[in-house]
């Protein structure tokens, strides 16, 4: 099979190196990708945005499958667009892409089918949301409707900061992702990722994840797109998977599908367990990044396989395998992530920190120069390791991580340090 992989960051790499290990796989190709990623697949430099470049990239190459990575690309249509040309393309159309796309319209949804979710209400003008939240009190949470690259959420404290978030909103600081609001309830417990693969009809669970958002050690400072993560997710024993799958995910992909819009592709519940039980956050509509660097080296099975039985809605028969051991993912970062950062820094001792057992170094944001990788982006790198426990991961992980020879990123040092506290108990 020829396949083409949509996307440039971490998760598109640790997609690419799945597939090339599929017996299946004929040639690879990924579009733009980036300097770890030409390791496993040729790389074209196709804008992605540009749907009538993509298809005509697919007939030419005679691609039998795309795979589109981030969520830009399904939000926008490239899913509809391809399949209208005949070219098979895995992931959720436009209309199913709106559980990440809306806040709005993922909470409408919980509403319509009863799912366990924080109690909100949506606003399109400033007063009405201000009247709310001092009606409901502080602590609260003020979410951009739209896509707002992981900025659009402010978890409030005080009233104050709710108001000056909302005003933030309405005087157009997210542009129209700003333009309605969605303000809710605060949720109290630990957060933990869960991902499946659906046909629309089955849903298949994949493992979980728990990732690092806050750029600082001990989860401090601005939020970033993630600094690390591990799987599984120790608070998602299997009693409360069952229950996040019975209680949240399959009446989303059953009440996606009643309303005319199923759901293909990988589907990323973001879970609050509550003392009540797991509640939902918000939705994804892909693998996270960097979770998908986890789950991959976790995986045993062929994911093509595995996409391939979801594209002929015959999940149902399909069985995945995971490792049993756990695995860790450390993303170093150009400095001054997540704000502005300096492009072309040379990094050496990848070859180095592969050697070290049980890792595997993804890139997110590199280039090649000849021989020389160059950092390329904000999150650069994704040191992923496995081992027999949390602990012997991490201290793999920060092995390899200090073989990297680049003065020019950091990392947190303490990625997975709730599971490890764990471990360190038991
Ligand atoms: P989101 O982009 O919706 O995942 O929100 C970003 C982060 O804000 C989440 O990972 C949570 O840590 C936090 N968050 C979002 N919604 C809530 C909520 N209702 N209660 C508590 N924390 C929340
Ligand atoms: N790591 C969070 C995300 O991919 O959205």
């Amino acid at each position: 099979m020829n396949v083409l992989v949509i996307g440039s960051g971490g998760r598109e790499h640790a997609l690419c190196w799945k597939l090339a290990a599929s017996p299946i796989l004929t040639s690879l190709y990924c579009a733009p990708g980036n300097g770890g990623i030409a390791d496993e697949a040729e790389c074209i430099a196709l804008d992605v945005g540009d749907h009538g470049a993509v298809i005509a990239f697919c007939k030419e190459r005679k691609i039998d499958l795309v795979v589109v990575g981030p969520e830009e690309p399904l939000v926008k249509g490239m899913v509809d667009s391809l399949e209208a040309e005949g070219i098979r393309a895995f992931g959720p159309s436009a209309a199913a892409s709106q559980l990440e796309a809306s806040k709005g319209f993922t909470k409408d949804l919980c509403r319509r089918h009863d799912i366990p979710t924080g109690a909100y209400e949506r606003f399109t003008e400033a007063e009405a949301a201000r009247a709310y939240v001092r009606a409901q009190g502080a602590p609260i949470v003020v979410k951009a409707d739209g896509l707002a690259a992981g900025k659009g959420v402010t978890v409030a404290m005080t009233e104050y900061e709710a108001i000056a978030a909302i005003d933030e909103a309405f005087g157009g600081r997210f542009g129209d992702a700003g333009a309605e609001i969605v303000v809710e309830e605060f949720l109290e417990g630990e957060e933990a990722s869960f991902f499946v693969l659906t046909d629309g009809k089955t849903v298949l669970p994949l493992a979980t994840a728990q990732d690092h958002k806050p750029v600082g050690d001990g989860d401090t400072g601005p939020n970033t797109g993630g600094m690390g993560a591990y799987s599984p997710a120790p608070v998602m024993t299997d009693a409360m998977c069952r229950r996040a799958l019975k209680e949240i995910v399959e009446p989303t992909v059953n009440g996606l599908a009643s309303e005319g819009m199923p759901f293909r592709g990988i589907l990323y519940a973001g879970l609050m367990i509550t003392a009540e039980g797991p509640k939902l956050i918000e939705y994804n509509i892909r693998f996270g990044d960097p979770e998908c660097q986890v789950l991959m080296v976790r995986m045993k099975s062929d994911l093509l396989l595995a996409i391939l039985a979801c594209m002929d809605g015959v999940l149902e028969k399909f069985d995945l395998r995971w490792y049993d051991d756990p695995a860790m993912v450390v993303v170093m970062a150009a400095q001054g992530y997540p704000g502005t950062v300096e492009k072309g820094s040379e990094i050496r001792g990848l070859a180095d920190a592969w050697a070290v057992d049980g890792v595997t170094v993804f890139h997110a944001g590199t280039k090649r120069d000849g021989d020389r990788v160059l950092a390329n982006g904000g999150r650069v790198l994704g040191v992923t390791a496995s081992g027999a426990s949390v602990t012997e991961a991490q201290k793999r992980a920060y092995s390899a991580v200090d073989r990297i020879d680049w003065p020019e990123g950091f990392c947190r040092r303490d990625i997975g340090w709730r599971a490890v506290e764990r471990e360190a108990k038991t």
